[in-house]
């Protein structure tokens, strides 16, 4: 059985806004076994409006785009068959895959926007 590795890592945006919006990933690397799901937690913490993203970079690749949130809809289907789901009561806004392929070994980014 294969294993994956994925490095996980935050992005803080210091916004225009005195306001601090951050987001924290808590887990900085996940392995789970090909065909396993996964589940990428990322809390935000924010002020204003809310914008949130997932980006995905492949090894010697740039950011690659996988899903984003505004508003509407809390659970928000991507490419490559991932998903996140917005959860306002506990700030978490995790990054989910029903069943990983050793490709989707990474590095994953959520972004405050
Ligand atoms: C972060 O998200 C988790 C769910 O993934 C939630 O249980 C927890 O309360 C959140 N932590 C904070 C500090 O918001």
């Amino acid at each position: 059985m294969l294993l994956l590795l994925i490095l996980v890592l935050g992005i803080h945006f210091a916004l225009r806004d005195a306001r601090a919006q951050s987001v924290t990933q808590p887990d900085p690397y996940v392995s789970v076994s090909e065909g396993d799901s996964l589940e990428l937690r990322c809390n935000y913490s924010y002020g204003g409006a809310l914008y949130l993203f997932w980006y995905v970079q492949y090894p010697g690749q740039g950011f690659q785009f996988l899903l984003r949130y505004y508003s509407g809809d809390t659970v928000v289907q991507g490419i490559k068959g991932f998903e996140a789901e917005i959860k306002k009561r506990e700030s978490s806004f995790n990054l989910r895959k029903q069943s990983v392929h050793w490709s989707d070994t990474a590095k994953y980014f959520c972004v405050l926007g």
